[in-house]
């Protein structure tokens, strides 16, 4: 297990996973994101009785951030419990490639700890993004 996770980061990991809503998968994720500025956005997942309106912790975080005027994530961290790595879902990477690159550094956390540093880059390689319609990333 790596030795240093960033300690603002997994405060705030932490109770976004304890305020995620997931009364059917019961498993709770927790996000949170840096913002060039340096400013930390958290979200959770929210479920929903109709299943697939329900949304992953890094969507809510994602809308945090754009909400406060934020568009450019330098860091990100996202928590959950079990045995398998918790991963951003295959959307997830895509709605975090729109405001980062291949370098972000996402922090895969469990209960414990940072378990493993990845890139966005390693899980969403030769991403489509906002250069395939032309955009510069001016934030
Ligand atoms: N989930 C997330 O919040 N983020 C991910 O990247 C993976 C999955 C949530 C969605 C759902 O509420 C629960 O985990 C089980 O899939």
């Amino acid at each position: 297990m790596p030795a240093t996770p960033p300690a603002d980061m997994l405060v705030l990991a932490r109770t976004m996973m304890s305020r995620a809503y997931a009364p059917y998968s019961r498993f709770k994720v927790g996000a949170v994101l840096r913002a060039a500025d340096g400013a930390l956005y958290g979200g959770c997942n929210v479920e929903n009785a109709a299943y697939p309106q329900g949304w992953c912790a890094e969507a809510s975080a994602i809308a945090a951030m754009v909400g406060a005027g934020r568009r450019r994530i330098v860091e990100a961290m996202v928590i959950g419990a079990g045995r398998a790595l918790v991963t951003p879902c295959g959307g997830c990477r895509q709605k975090l490639r729109e405001f980062a690159g291949d370098e972000l550094p996402i922090h895969i956390c469990g209960p414990r700890g940072l378990r493993q540093t990845v890139t966005l880059g390693s899980l969403l390689p030769l991403s489509f993004g906002p250069h395939n319609l032309g955009r510069t990333r001016k934030p």
